[in-house]
């Protein structure tokens, strides 16, 4: 499959997902968001009251996902998940199955899956390094624990959900140790990324960025 991938990997509330998804819709290619493969596994094993630490019987339900997205809507079975697959807490549990290199495999193909033409976007934290190490463009986003936490905060309060500032640098932070530890592809830029620190410029500034270093690896 030789359809263009551009990877845009990086820690959490680093901007990945608005500079993906944007990025994608300018080019008019698919947009992969990996993370929400992960919280959906985690949301599925809560739903069905399997422990996160069950590797062999989350890695089952993660082989066999039964999620669609739908005009920017996340369905889980016939359920309509975009808001709860967003919250705090499934980002943890997300990150805590992460963790288990079955489940990661499990996930695998599903990924590939989202490679059509006439191009792919996707974000995640392995995406240049494990998933598409064929990628035309790596570029490995980051930005301050304070811009990441704030931006993450105003995510919450303009949804209308109570945030804490305290707690979310404490998440952030725990979620970073566990993503950049863990043995089973740990978040780390993938050999030819471009890091590219997003905190002191906006989205766009970020987006027109990426958009100018495809141009040129073409
Ligand atoms: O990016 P997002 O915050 O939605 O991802 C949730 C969690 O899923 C991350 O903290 C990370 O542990 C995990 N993840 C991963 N590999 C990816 C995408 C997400 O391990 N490619």
């Amino acid at each position: 499959n030789k359809y263009a991938v551009i990877t845009i990997d990086g820690p959490t509330a680093s901007g990945k997902g608005t500079v993906a998804h944007r990025v994608a819709k300018h080019l008019g290619f698919h947009y992969l968001d990996s993370g929400a493969l992960y919280r959906l596994t985690a949301l599925m094993a809560q739903r069905k009251n399997i422990s996160l630490d069950d590797e062999a019987s989350i890695a089952v339900l993660a082989r066999a996902l039964p999620c669609r997205f739908v005009h920017g809507h996340v369905m889980l079975e016939d359920d309509d998940v975009t808001d709860d697959v967003r919250a705090e807490a499934i980002g943890v549990a997300a990150s805590r199955i992460a963790v288990l290199p079955e489940v990661r495999k499990a996930l695998v193909d599903l990924q590939l899956s989202f490679r059509n033409a006439p191009g792919l976007v996707a974000d995640g934290r392995d995406m240049g390094s494990v998933i598409f190490p064929d990628a035309s463009l790596k570029i490995f986003l980051t930005a301050s624990a304070e811009a990441r936490a704030s931006r993450r905060y105003k995510q919450l309060i303009e949804k209308g959900i109570s945030a804490n500032m305290e707690d979310l640098v404490k998440d952030l932070m725990e979620r970073d140790a566990r993503d950049s530890t863990r043995a089973a592809a740990p978040l780390k830029p993938a050999s030819g990324a471009i890091i590219l620190d997003t905190s002191e410029i906006t989205a766009e500034q970020a987006v027109n960025q990426v958009l100018e270093w495809y141009a040129e690896a073409q």
